[in-house]
């Protein structure tokens, strides 16, 4: 009885602390300024972001948490930031998130560290053709474009193209069967190993994800 109780007040904190968020590109570049982001599988239960222009999936926003998080099919993966890369990961959040009064994301209570990046070495070498979604405090490559995030409500959203909720229900759910079959068709992660100890960062959250496994131990 008491077990049940704890139970529902934990539901109840949980549901009162919890929002959608639909995070887009404000840039000054008017090829990216807009953009959604879209999140490809990399590894296990590790997608990095890139930005796309499909209409933005709903991402979770934890207040109290201050963390950003999807679940889906019962895998939650947060809004991670790790040497460089960004991304959703199961590893879990090691950055605060937080909005400010104009809803753009701030991360460790900067909005002054994001940008889009081609051939950051990423595992399945996406950013050979799209942009990647990278976070660099200082000395951010020259070729970079700055770029800040803003929370655009899915229906009406100032930086957003105009999309229904149904529609961007739809394209999470066909988000997610194209990061599925990227897995089967993606060369396996360990194709890259060598590649990964030459030019670091590639394989970073792979890194990161055997470092917090070993840490466990
Ligand atoms: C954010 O701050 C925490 C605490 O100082 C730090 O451990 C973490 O590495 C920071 N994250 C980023 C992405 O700067
Ligand atoms: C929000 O936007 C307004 C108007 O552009 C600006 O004056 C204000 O400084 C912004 N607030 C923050 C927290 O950036």
């Amino acid at each position: 009885m008491l077990f049940k109780n704890v139970l529902a007040i934990s539901a109840t904190a949980t549901i009162a602390t919890a929002e959608d968020v639909y995070l887009y590109v404000k840039s000054s570049n008017s090829e990216i300024n807009g953009n959604s982001l879209s999140s490809l599988h990399e590894g296990a239960g590790i997608n990095y972001f890139f930005l796309g222009s499909a209409p933005a999936s709903a991402l979770t926003y934890d207040s109290d948490m201050k963390t950003i998080y999807s679940s889906y099919s019962g895998l939650t993966q947060y809004f991670t930031v790790y040497e460089g890369f960004t991304g959703l990961t199961v590893i879990g959040p090691n950055a605060e998130l937080t909005f400010d009064d104009n809803n753009t994301l701030l991360i460790n209570g900067t909005s002054d560290s994001l940008y889009a990046c081609k051939n950051t070495n990423d595992p399945y070498r996406y950013s050979e053709k799209e942009y990647g979604l990278m976070h660099y405090s200082a000395d951010a490559p020259s070729e970079c474009i700055p770029l800040s995030l803003v929370n655009g409500d899915a229906a009406s959203s100032s930086a957003a193209p105009s999309g229904s909720a149904s529609a961007t229900t739809t394209t999470a759910a066909e988000t997610t069967t194209v990061s599925t079959s990227c897995t089967s068709t993606a060369p396996a992660a360990s194709t890259y190993t060598g590649a990964a100890n030459q030019n670091a960062p590639a394989g970073a959250f792979a890194a990161f994800a055997a470092a917090a496994a070993a840490a466990l131990l």
